[in-house]
C-alpha cells in the first residue's frame, strides 16, 4: 500500500496566487481612497451577488452567522419564539437562532441528501404544534411558544427539498430563511414553478458565509443576506450598522455587523470566477463518482436527486468504517474532514435542552459515517485518482477482513 504524493483537503494558496495582482489592486485602491467601510466596493459586490443569486437585494454583513441572525430578526423572529432547523449542520445555524432570541427545535434529515426531511417537518408541525387560524399563528403545544420560522440548511452545497418545505411554511405561516452558507450557486428545480431556482432566492431571506474555504470565500470574514423583499433588506442593512438609518440616528439597537470594503472588493473579483469554479467542482464530483463506483459495497457516494444541481462545497462519502478509512487516507498523505462528527443536538453547548442519542437517528447515523474527501476548484484528475486508489486499497482490505471474520462489521 504505497502512495506517491499527498493530496490536500483544500488548496486556498494556488487560487490566491493566480488572482494576486487583482487582489492587491483592491487593497491598493482601498488605501488610496481610505474607503474601508461601506462605499462603492461594498455596493458593487452587493449588486453583483444579488444578480448572481437571482434576488433583488443583497446586504453584505460580517459573517454567515451575522447573516442568519439578522435575517431571522428581520423576518420577525422574537424572543420566546421557536425556529425549526436540522441537527446535522454547523453550530452557527443554532447560534443564530438563539441569538435572535428564539429556541431551536430540530427535525431529522433525509438519509440521501443529508438535508431537512420535509416529512419530518410535517410530522413536527402536525403532531407537536397547533395552528390558530384566526391569529395565523403556529403554536408548539407543549411549551406554548410560537413557531415563527424554519431554516433549511443547503448542506455540502446540496439544496434542501424546498417545494414541500415552502408548502408547509405557507400552511403554518412560518418564515423560511435559507441557510445557504455552503451553497453559493446551487440550484433547485421547483416542480411547483417548473423552473430552476438559485440558492438564496427561494425563502423570504437567505444567509451566505464568505468564510475563506467556502466556494466564494473572502480573505477574512464575510457574509450576506439575500432577499427580494425591500423592507426586509432595509431592516438587515439597519441591523448590521448599529440600528442607524442615517449617521447617528438609531431607529433600534443593532449590531456592528458590516462587510468591510476590502473583503467586498476581493469577493467581487472572485465572484466573476464562481460559476467556473462551481463547474470545476461538479466535474470533480463526476470524476469521483466514476472512480468510486467499484467500491459501492463499502463507500456510498453523494446522492444527486434530479431536482438538485449541487455545487459540491464538500464531496462527502459515507461508510461504516469511517474512522479507519480516515486514518488510512491520512497515512497516505490525503487530507479529509468530518462534517460534522457530533450532531448539534448532542453538543455539550446544548446539554441543558435534554436532547439525547436516538432523538434524530438519521442525523446520528450520518454523523458517525460521513467523510469529506479533498474537493476544490483546482483539484487535478491525478490527485483524484490517488484518493480513489487509496480508498480501493482500503475497500479490498475490508472485503478480505469480512470474508475471513464475518463479525468484523460489528467490531
Ligand atoms: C451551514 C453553515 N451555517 C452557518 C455558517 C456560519 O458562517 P460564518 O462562519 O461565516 O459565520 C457556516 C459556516 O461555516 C455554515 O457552514
Amino acid at each position: 500500500m504505497t502512495h506517491n504524493g499527498s493530496v490536500p483537503f483544500v488548496d486556498l494558496i494556488t487560487m490566491h496566487r493566480e488572482l494576486e495582482p487583482e487582489l492587491v489592486n483592491i487593497f491598493k485602491s482601498a488605501l488610496e481612497s481610505a474607503g474601508f467601510i461601506g462605499g462603492p466596493m461594498v455596493e458593487g459586490f452587493e449588486n453583483d451577488f444579488a444578480k448572481f443569486c437571482d434576488t433583488t437585494y443583497c446586504v453584505g454583513v460580517n459573517s454567515g452567522t451575522d447573516a442568519l441572525r439578522f435575517a431571522l430578526i428581520a423576518v420577525g423572529v422574537q424572543t420566546g419564539d421557536i425556529v425549526v432547523t436540522v441537527p446535522h449542520t454547523f453550530i452557527a445555524t443554532t447560534e443564530a437562532i438563539s441569538q435572535s432570541g428564539a429556541t431551536p427545535a430540530f427535525v431529522d434529515i433525509d438519509a440521501e441528501t443529508y438535508t431537512m426531511n420535509p416529512a419530518r417537518l410535517r410530522e413536527y408541525l402536525e403532531q407537536q404544534c397547533a395552528f390558530d387560524v384566526a391569529a395565523k399563528r403556529c403554536r408548539h403545544r407543549a411549551s406554548g411558544k410560537r413557531v415563527a420560522a424554519v431554516v433549511p440548511v443547503h448542506l455540502y452545497g446540496q439544496m434542501a427539498d424546498m417545494d414541500p418545505i415552502l408548502e408547509l411554511a405557507a400552511r403554518y405561516n412560518l418564515a423560511v430563511v435559507e441557510d445557504a452558507c455552503q451553497a453559493h450557486g446551487a440550484e433547485y428545480f421547483s416542480k411547483k414553478e417548473n423552473r430552476w431556482r438559485k440558492a438564496g432566492s427561494i425563502g423570504r431571506a437567505a444567509a451566505f458565509s464568505f468564510y475563506p474555504g467556502k466556494n466564494l470565500g473572502a480573505c477574512g470574514e464575510g457574509g450576506a443576506v439575500t432577499t427580494s423583499d425591500a423592507a426586509l433588506a432595509r431592516k438587515v442593512s439597519v441591523l448590521r450598522d448599529h440600528g442607524q438609518s442615517k449617521k447617528y440616528y438609531h431607529d433600534l439597537e443593532g449590531y456592528n455587523g458590516r462587510l468591510d470594503s476590502i473583503q467586498a472588493g476581493i469577493l467581487r473579483v472572485k465572484l466573476s470566477r464562481l460559476a467556473l469554479w462551481n463547474e470545476q467542482r461538479r466535474e470533480c464530483a463526476r470524476a469521483y463518482n466514476e472512480l468510486l463506483a467499484p467500491m459501492a459495497a463499502s463507500v456510498t457516494i453523494p446522492a444527486q436527486p434530479d431536482w438538485s444541481k449541487p455545487v459540491y462545497h464538500l464531496y462527502v462519502v459515507r461508510t461504516d468504517f469511517r474512522d479507519d478509512l480516515q486514518k488510512h487516507l491520512t497515512e497516505a498523505g490525503i487530507g479529509t474532514g468530518i462534517h460534522y462528527p457530533i450532531p448539534v443536538h448532542l453538543q455539550a453547548a446544548y446539554a441543558s435542552f435534554g436532547w439525547k442519542r436516538g432523538d434524530f437517528p438519521v442525523t446520528e447515523a450520518v454523523a458517525d459515517q460521513v467523510l469529506s474527501l479533498p474537493m476544490f476548484g483546482g483539484l487535478k484528475p491525478e490527485q483524484q485518482k490517488t484518493v480513489a486508489d487509496a480508498i480501493a486499497d482500503f475497500a479490498s482490505f475490508i472485503l478480505r477482513a469480512e470474508t475471513i471474520t464475518p463479525e468484523f462489521r460489528t467490531q
